[in-house]
């Protein structure tokens, strides 16, 4: 199957939808949702090692992760506790319709770095967005919250060497997103013809 233009399209006008641009409260198939999950697992990954792993919440689901990224912000800000963070942690996810936990799960073989196992679940979130995008939703990744807490990791069933890389929030559309620029291809690339 070839379609350049379709493709074109859907990669250049592909935009973040952030929570407070959703039609909160309205919630998506499940199926669509397993659809876009099995699009991510098409994505390129060195090795056969599929690093990925993904963690679903939808529901009341959504409550138990924004209660538990509020509570474990509580408990690790100290003096440095914001009365708004919180509140934001525990009120942002509701907004959502389903919220995805991008988890790396390290490969057992040693040739591959972790950059790589990295960049492969990268490759796996860039087909959610894709997809999102296909499906006429909106959702972003983002490394917000609990990202890089050490004490969530368990939560998600990670281990030590696991990473938790963000989450994907998803959504219907409300508002949105404008169209964005970037930076003139000519600034980012050389060329090398001999
Ligand atoms: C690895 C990664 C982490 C991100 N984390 C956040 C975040 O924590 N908060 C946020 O608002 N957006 C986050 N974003 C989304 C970016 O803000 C967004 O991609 C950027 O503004 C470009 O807009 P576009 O996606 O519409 O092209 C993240 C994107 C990537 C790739």
């Amino acid at each position: 199957m070839t379609n350049p233009e379709w493709f074109n399209q859907l990669a250049r006008t592909r935009r973040s939808v952030f929570p407070d641009q959703f039609k909160a409260g309205e919630k998506i198939n499940d199926n669509i949702i397993k659809e876009i999950l099995i699009n991510a697992t098409w994505a390129p990954n060195h090795g056969q090692m599929e690093p990925w792993k993904f963690v679903v919440f939808t529901g009341n689901g959504l409550k138990k992760f924004a209660d538990f990224q509020s509570e474990l912000y509580k408990e690790d800000a100290g003096a440095e506790f914001a009365e708004a963070k919180y509140i934001k942690l525990q009120q942002q996810p509701l907004k959502a319709s389903h919220i995805i936990a991008i988890c790396m799960k390290k490969t057992p073989k040693k040739n591959i770095p972790e950059t790589e196992d990295i960049a492969a679940v990268a490759c796996a979130v860039q087909n959610i967005y894709l997809s999102v995008t296909a499906y006429g939703l909106g959702g972003y990744w983002t490394t917000g919250g609990v990202t890089y807490n050490e004490k969530a990791k368990s939560f998600f069933e990670l281990n030590e060497e696991d990473r938790l890389l963000g989450f994907f929030y998803i959504g219907y559309v409300a508002v949105p997103s404008v169209p964005a620029k970037r930076t003139p291809l000519e600034e980012k690339v050389t060329w090398v013809f001999q």
